[in-house]
């Protein structure tokens, strides 16, 4: 005889509560009264507390499953770690969610796991002093974006490459393993990748460690950013949206402009070049 789904979640209840009681004729009310279960995130922003980048950093170094993930579920789950208002909130999210985001999404190389990793978390974390209760989301998005499109990368600061890999740090493991930083112009995972494996005669296969720096790369910066915003030293309506090439481009080709209009911060040079 077969079980539907929803026999079979009752069963792994009842087996769980179970062993966790140490009797066999417990049901689900008594591991009710055990633990209130916490509810599902429900779209309220959850309060951020300060984080250690170089902790985080080392975490995601470690964290593997992709670069979305590598992101995403260092720093949800440092915060789960640390107390807060709403640590056990955080400790509830199923972080393997992310895992869906490795090379551009299941592999397609659109974007890069470590932006769609920024958009999830910004989503869903508020800081407080920052913006009220309201998730931080786009004035941190851009930031975080123009960072990975602008900045040559992965970081190799000596205190950053000490912090993530740990055991494994020696002076030439970048130069080894990434070779030279480069500048992805883009927030695609292909044309980050094939920027930085161009310009170092690697082959895909070699990406590893580059991109699992990069991974921890941003996730350093994620929460510098976010310790920055708590300590109020940055203000969300000045913070730009874009680079200064960008911005002027926008200041003709706005959401509103016709025949031309255009939503987007990304880089303008990259795909277009200008017409002046
Ligand atoms: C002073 C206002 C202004 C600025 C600044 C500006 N544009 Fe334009 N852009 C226009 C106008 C007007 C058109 C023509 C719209 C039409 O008739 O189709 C246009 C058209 C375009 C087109 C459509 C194809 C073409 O070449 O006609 C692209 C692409 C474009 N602009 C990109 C850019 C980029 C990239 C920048 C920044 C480097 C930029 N624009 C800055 C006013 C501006
Ligand atoms: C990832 C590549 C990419 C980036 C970055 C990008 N665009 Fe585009 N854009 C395109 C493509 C592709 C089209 C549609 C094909 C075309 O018309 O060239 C387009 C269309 C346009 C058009 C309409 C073109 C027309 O012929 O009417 C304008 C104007 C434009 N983009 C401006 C911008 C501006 C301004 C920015 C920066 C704020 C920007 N784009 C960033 C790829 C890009």
């Amino acid at each position: 005889m077969s079980i539907n789904r929803r026999q079979a979640l009752g069963q792994i209840i009842k087996l769980t509560g179970a062993a966790a009681a140490g009797s066999m004729t417990v049901n689900s009310s008594v591991f009710a009264a055990d633990a209130a279960p916490v509810a599902p995130w429900d779209g309220t922003a959850l309060e951020y507390v300060q984080l250690d980048p170089a902790a985080v950093a080392r975490k995601a170094f470690l964290a593997g499953k992709g670069c979305m993930n590598e992101v995403f579920s260092s720093i949800v789950e440092s915060l789960a770690e640390t107390a807060g208002n709403d640590q056990q909130q955080w400790a509830n999210i199923p972080t393997a969610m992310a895992r869906y985001g490795w090379a551009g999404i299941l592999g397609e190389g659109t974007t890069c796991g470590n932006i769609n990793a920024t958009g999830m978390f910004l989503n869903m974390v508020k800081v407080p002093g920052f913006n009220g209760d309201k998730a931080v989301s786009t004035s941190l998005m851009s930031k975080i974006g123009n960072y990975y499109e602008q900045t040559p990368l992965p970081n190799n600061d000596e205190a950053f490459l000490k912090a993530a890999l740990g055991d494994d740090y020696s002076d030439t493991w970048f130069a080894e393993n990434v070779g030279e930083q480069t500048v992805a112009e883009s927030m695609l995972c292909h044309a980050s990748l094939t920027t930085w494996a161009k310009h170092n005669g690697k082959v895909m296969s070699e990406k590893g460690p580059r991109c699992t720096l990069l991974s921890a790369s941003i996730a350093y910066f994620i929460v510098q950013t976010l310790n920055q915003a708590l300590a109020g030293e940055l203000d969300p309506d000045t913070l730009p949206q874009a680079t200064s090439n960008t911005a002027t481009c926008q200041s003709c080709h706005s959401t509103s402009f016709r025949p031309a209009m255009v939503k987007t911060n990304m880089e303008c040079d990259t795909c277009h070049g200008s017409h002046f």
